[in-house]
């Protein structure tokens, strides 16, 4: 690709950038959230046109006109945002646009046979051709988006974020499987903010910064980690978690309470508090029940057994209502599906929640409400920070900051964060940390997930692991280490005799 622009009404997302991938080669783009990752990938997919610049391919001047025509050369685009049809079953959405899935009953079945090879090869036998790819977990969807590009003669994958909704375990099939890829010759283009990944797989490197390639072709081994930074952020970015300033009042009654709370099939019954000012993690693989846990504290799931008591009063189960009117929060992990309305200014989602302070006598008021919404992204760094824009035009990382205002703004006596900096660039992801800890300082009780150990022992006062659903270990934070954590839910061994 060279010299390619393009841009979107106010915004110039890409400035002439130049990108040169070799065939078999894993070559890495790195760059903050907005630096214009994802549009170039799109103008590489044939799903943005642009405004200026070529692409060449196998040495041969072309336009990609649409998706489709990117396939027939062999490009194939697994997106951030999964693109994938929820109501139909993985065997179609692998087989959509294809021929195979455009006739009958015989080719129905062959398009399952077919997908049903394709999910073993990538790993992941268990997935069935014919389940309905909305009832699958982000991870799994995420697979099928892969069989679905590997559905094709490829010869360039490309992957945008793909680890972000992935465990550890499911990172390292995906290695495999980039491995085989690029042993076949097969070209992968890889994003990712986490730089011990590009380590581990990258050839080379191309950073973007504010829509220009500010440096491309960076050995991906060997390039210094505060380089990669200073050329992503401009400046040396030291990637630090906040000291707690006031100590914890361990004598506090808790602001929150979980009694035997149980869900079966999903988690046996636990026990947690947390006091005002505390933050508590819950450590565990995805699948874990660690999500599934904080759902049902919130209401969105119904428990089987078990009690949430805030402030002392038992709160009515699987009531969100309640729980919001009780002074809970929740920023989900699927922040599509479950937090933002994309087609609503970045403002009216921030505001959502607490519309009723900007309202009297049926009346909105609309300069509050945005004044209150900008300071709250300026605090995040939104970048651009102009929150009268459509959702759906930020950033993955961006939109992920609007969903944390949201709950910032409406001054919440316990908030449960889900994987809160998934797809927030290095820069931005100490603010937030600062901003969490800041909260707890003020005296909310956070509970926290997050598939990145550093952050759950960085971030956390105490720290509940969990495996299958189960609590296997309660410690303070300091206490524990990665290594010991990640025993900890692989293994799942009880604690041995006599360890603090
Ligand atoms: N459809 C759109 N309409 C308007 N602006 C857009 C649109 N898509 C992207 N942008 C803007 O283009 C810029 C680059 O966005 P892009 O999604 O490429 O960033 P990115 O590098 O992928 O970031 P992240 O790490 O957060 O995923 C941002 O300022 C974004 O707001
Ligand atoms: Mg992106």
């Amino acid at each position: 690709m060279t010299g390619i622009t393009k841009s979107f009404p106010g915004v110039r997302a890409l400035a002439g950038v130049d990108l040169e991938v070799a065939p078999g080669e894993v070559h890495c783009l790195l760059g903050q959230n907005g630096a214009g990752k994802s549009t170039l990938i799109k103008v590489l997919a044939g799903a943005h046109q642009p405004d200026d610049g070529e692409i060449t391919w196998q040495g041969h001047p072309v336009t990609l006109s649409s998706p489709s025509a990117a396939t027939a050369k062999g490009i194939a685009t697994i997106y951030q945002e999964l693109d994938l049809v929820p109501h139909l079953s993985v065997a179609e959405n692998v087989h959509l646009g294809h021929e195979l899935a455009t006739a009958g009953f015989i080719r129905a079945r062959e398009a399952e046979r077919a997908t049903r090879s394709l999910l073993s090869r990538l790993g992941h036998p268990e997935i069935s051709p014919r389940a309905l790819v909305g009832e699958l977990s982000a991870a799994g969807q995420q697979i099928v988006s892969m069989a679905r590009a590997l559905s094709h003669e490829v010869r360039l994958i490309v992957m945008d974020e793909p680890s972000a909704v992935l465990d550890p375990d499911e990172v390292e099939n995906l290695f495999r499987i980039v491995a085989e890829l690029t042993a076949d010759g097969v070209a992968v283009i890889y994003i990712s903010h986490r730089l011990e990944e590009i380590r581990r797989i990258g050839d080379r490197v191309t950073v973007l910064k504010d829509g220009r390639a500010v440096a491309g072709g960076l050995p991906a081994q060997s390039t210094a980690t505060r380089d990669i930074v200073a050329l992503m952020t401009g400046r040396d970015v030291e990637y630090s978690f906040p000291r707690r300033t006031e100590p914890l009042d361990e004598s506090a009654e808790p602001v929150l309470r979980v009694e035997g709370l149980a869900r079966r099939g999903e988690f046996e019954p636990v026990d947690l508090v947390v006091r005002p000012g505390e933050i508590v993690g819950l450590a565990g693989l995805v699948g874990s029940g660690r999500s599934e846990i904080l759902e049902t504290v919130y209401g969105a799931r119904k428990p089987t057994a078990g009690r949430v008591v805030l402030d002392g009063k038992p709160l009515r189960t699987g009531s969100v209502v309640a729980a919001v009117k009780a002074g809970l929060g929740l920023a989900p992990e699927e922040r599509k599906a479950q937090g933002l309305l994309m087609m609503e200014s970045v403002t009216r989602n921030v505001t959502l929640s607490s519309l009723p302070r900007f309202s009297t006598g049926g009346w909105l008021d609309r300069e509050g409400e945005r004044t209150a919404a900008r300071a709250r992204t300026g605090e995040l760094a939104l970048h651009p920070n102009d929150p009268e824009r459509a959702v759906r035009t930020f950033s993955g990382g961006n939109q992920q900051k609007a969903v944390l205002a949201r709950w910032l703004l409406r001054g919440c006596r316990v908030l449960l964060l889900d994987e809160p900096t998934r797809g927030v660039d290095v820069g931005a992801r100490s603010e937030l940390y600062a901003l969490i800890r800041q909260l707890a300082d003020q005296g909310v009780a956070v509970l926290l997930v997050s598939s990145e150990l550093p952050e759950v022992l960085g971030l956390a006062d105490r720290v509940l692991v969990l495996r299958e659903g189960r609590v296997v270990h309660t410690a303070p934070a300091e206490q524990l280490d990665e290594s010991r954590v990640l025993d900890l839910v692989m293994e799942g061994s009880p604690e041995p005799e006599g360890r603090p």
